[in-house]
């Protein structure tokens, strides 16, 4: 330890610093006009460039329709850069030094021409590991996955395993699939050409510090984990809330539904790794197998356990932050009779050793009263004796509760006397805040991501067999509501916590759900 005047610093143990991508490589953008290159691909990559933390060499290929130069393309990045960079002002030296790797290739996917000329363009490159080195990411519908690949293979840009002395890898974003049946295709498309090593399948959360950390908080810790399990935790909350409604996104949200949408990935992910068994080693497939594992615990839903089980529910026009909004059905390319959950929440039941008997609250939604995420370990009462018989159902019970975000950070939640002549006992927290105590340095879920694609590490993305495993727990609740429409007591007004339904959930077993907390850095 290194003394400062505040003590001795604490020891940072660095694990996986050599993992850092330092072979040179170009990486095309498939889909490049749209929004997400402009809006979180871009800014990750210019972060990655201001923070030194790209290869010595790269180079940034837009491959779209759109009529465009490396010039204009690049002045219109710039622009965006002004709207979504997370530092502000851009620092000029850095962006011109990036903006010179940017490139443009004008193309249609489907046509074999333009993948010469991405061929040709690539080979412009010069030295061979940025010919070679290749990172496809497909920023495309789905629809078109099959196609691109196809292309890239009989161009000879994509091969499986490691070819011409380098290496090609694909990534992709959600949703990968609608069902499993679909999901089972899409992966055969990714894999046609391509070994499942060398597709990154990038779900966001998995990218969120506070997500990450949830291993390191259970596994580089001796004090919780003991208490991880059926013995000592009551249950857990899962909330993942989110003041935005649907918006312009009408015609996607259609076909998903909070239970595709969120459920089938994001929370599944941050469940699977709160309840997740020590993996054997902190490899990659070590982890990626403990996740699967936990997924295939999860008790199936039977016919009858969804309505037991799972509440749904849409919003309906009401006030957020004291501003009138529509309801779902009224908004843009919703059908006014639309059935679809723009709300979920589930009951779970993990059937292992650890957490027999412990079920699993989980809840996400639109247009509730604030957006916050956070998972929730909620400990078992004292005794019945002692505080407990004095106090009753008003004394509370410990809980510890992972904040995702916002105001990330973790608090553990106790009780203490409250000072003076009575003997008053009231919950009191501990609070751990990221800003507290590392300051304001969140680099966005999509930098980790990338800078992993590039470094070849599978740690953050989602497996085949993840992505499987979680459809199959997600399409046997939609079979159950399949050609059910919704009832009076599924809707629950816009700027609330969703539907009366969701507390009878948690009232079955003499449950309540805890609001997650955001009033605190
Ligand atoms: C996306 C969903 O995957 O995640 C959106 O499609 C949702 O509907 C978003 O709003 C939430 O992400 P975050 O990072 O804002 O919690």
């Amino acid at each position: 330890m290194t003394e400062s005047k505040n003590g001795p610093e604490p020891m940072v143990c660095q694990i996986g610093a050599q993992r850092r991508p330092s072979e040179p490589c170009s990486i095309v953008i498939f889909g490049a006009s749209g929004d997400l290159t402009a809006r979180k691909l871009v800014p990750a990559f210019y972060h990655l460039c201001k923070e030194k933390q790209m290869p010595a060499a790269f180079r940034i290929l837009g491959f779209a329709r759109r009529e465009k130069s490396d010039e204009s393309w690049r002045a219109e990045l710039r622009e965006a850069l002004d709207h979504f960079s997370r530092t502000q002002p851009v620092d000029e030296e850095v962006w011109r030094g990036f903006a010179a790797n940017l490139h443009y290739c004008v193309g249609d996917l489907t046509d074999a021409g333009a993948y010469g000329k991405l061929e040709q363009k690539l080979s412009s490159f010069g030295a061979a590991p940025l010919r070679h080195n290749l990172l496809f990411y497909l920023a495309t519908q789905p629809s078109q996955f099959g196609d691109v690949i196809q292309q890239l293979h009989d161009a000879q840009l994509l091969q499986r395993g490691h070819s011409n002395g380098g290496w090609q890898r694909l990534v992709v974003e959600k949703p990968f699939g609608h069902d499993l049946a679909s999901a089972r295709e899409l992966n055969d498309e990714l894999t046609r050409y391509a070994d499942e090593r060398q597709v990154c399948r990038i779900d966001h959360y998995l990218g969120k510090e506070t997500v990450q950390n949830i291993l390191m908080f259970r596994f580089s810790n001796s004090i919780f984990e003991q208490l991880w399990n059926r013995n000592s935790i009551d249950h857990v909350q899962i909330t993942v809330s989110e003041q935005l409604g649907v918006g312009a996104r009408g015609g996607y949200y259609e076909e998903a539904g909070a239970l595709r949408d969120m459920v089938q990935n994001h929370i599944l992910q941050v469940l699977a790794l709160t309840a997740m068994e020590p993996p054997v080693s902190l490899e990659s497939e070590s982890i990626r197998d403990e996740k699967v594992k936990l997924l295939k615990s999860i008790r199936p839903l039977l016919r009858g356990d969804v309505a037991r089980q799972v509440v749904r529910g849409q919003y309906f026009a009401g006030a957020v932050q004291g501003q009138p909004v529509p309801g779902y059905r009224q908004e843009p390319k919703v059908k006014p009779d639309s059935n679809v959950e723009t709300y979920v929440a589930l009951k779970l039941f993990i059937d292992n050793w650890r957490w027999s008997g412990v079920p699993f609250f989980v809840r996400t939604g639109k247009y509730l009263p604030y957006s916050a995420s956070e998972a929730r370990i909620q400990f078992r009462p004292t005794p019945n004796v002692l505080f407990a018989a004095q106090c009753g159902p008003s004394l509370d019970a410990n809980a510890l509760a992972l904040r995702l975000q916002p105001n990330e950070g973790i608090y553990l939640r106790f009780n203490g006397k409250v000072p003076g002549m009575n003997m008053n006992v009231r919950p009191v927290r501990m609070n751990f805040s990221y800003d507290a105590e590392y300051g304001a340095y969140t680099p966005e879920a999509y930098e980790r991501l990338l800078l992993d694609a590039l470094a070849g590490d599978a740690t953050l993305f989602i497996r085949r067999d993840e992505v499987e495993t979680a459809w199959q727990i997600v399409d046997s609740i939609r079979a159950e509501w399949e050609g059910k429409p919704l009832t009076n007591r599924e809707f629950y007004s816009a700027g609330t916590w969703g539907p009366v339904a969701s507390d009878d959930l948690l009232a079955q077993s003499d449950h309540v759900w805890h609001e997650p907390r955001i009033d605190f850095g």
